[in-house]
């Protein structure tokens, strides 16, 4: 019986947070941090690859959630720069996974009306991974719903270097002269030039870092961190996220009078 109450009362949580969102002040660009995978296999016994596996539900999920409440940029962290340093079989695995994933999945995003986009040294990937994502991506590319995009073999650090390069040669060849580099211009050379910033930061497993994720494009994001390990991450736990950004003021510098 306490269990059927714990049960109700945990519904009725669900059910207030999404009666509670307003839909008129969604954020527009949401980023996660997927974190806390190899502690969730560790808590069953379980081995590392376990919770990797296990969090691609997660990643269903909150694509899936997205695209229903009209969320219109989806970018998840799913291979850091530094995580190639993880062992071999480890590494493998996670790539593995992200074949099986883009060649399962892709049904969902073609119903869902959901575009695929990759950032990061995606040329680091095996040639296999490469290969799917460039296929999913083209596939994908007129779908309008929602742009998902998966950060792979990101580093945020590889990305503002790799921006300065291709700005100073530009600047060498007379392209422009640097007094005309502006943060336009900045953004223009980064992964994510088509995209806004980021509104909400998400980050789930309790870790309070970015973590080479996203530097100049979190400037001014809300920064939302939970407990929850990503395998544990449902529908309900992203309601709540998008429930407590709503209640925040985003003053972007000004005065609360200003704002209001
Ligand atoms: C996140 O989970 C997935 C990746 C970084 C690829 P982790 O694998 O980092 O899980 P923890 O942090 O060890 O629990
Ligand atoms: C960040 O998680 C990278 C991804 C979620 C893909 P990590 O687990 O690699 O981060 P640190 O090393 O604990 O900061
Ligand atoms: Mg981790």
């Amino acid at each position: 019986m306490a269990g059927d109450l714990a049960i109700v009362g945990f519904n009725t949580n669900i059910m207030n947070f999404i009666d509670q969102i307003d839909h008129n002040r969604l954020p527009e660009h949401i980023a996660i941090i997927m974190d806390g995978n190899g502690r969730w296999a560790k808590k069953q016994g379980l081995i590392r690859i376990n919770g990797h596996k296990k969090g691609t539900q997660s990643v269903r999920d909150t694509v899936e959630t997205c695209a229903e409440l009209g969320i219109k940029y989806l970018t998840l962290y799913a291979f850091s720069t530094e995580n190639w340093k993880r062992p071999k079989l480890e590494v493998d695995t996670l790539m593995n996974l992200l074949v099986s994933s883009l060649k399962k999945e892709i049904k969902t995003l073609q119903d869902n009306d959901i575009s695929l986009n990759a950032i990061g040294s995606i040329s680091n990937l095996p040639s296999k991974a490469q290969k799917e994502l460039s296929e999913v991506i083209e596939k994908t590319k007129n779908n309008k719903r929602l742009r998902l995009t998966l950060a792979l073999s990101y580093g945020s650090r590889e990305e503002l270097t790799k921006t300065v390069q291709e700005i100073a040669l530009k600047v060498k060849n007379n392209v422009f002269s640097p007094h005309l580099i502006s943060e336009a211009v900045i953004k223009e050379h980064l992964y994510t030039h088509d995209m806004p910033d980021v509104d909400l930061l998400i980050r789930t497993s309790g870790e309070q870092r970015i973590s080479n994720f996203l530097l100049w494009q979190i400037a001014y994001a809300e920064l939302y961190f939970t407990e929850v390990l990503w395998p544990d991450f449902k529908k309900e736990h992203l309601y709540e996220a998008i429930f407590n950004y709503q209640k925040r003021e985003r003053r972007f510098g000004k005065t609360s009078e200003q704002i209001s």
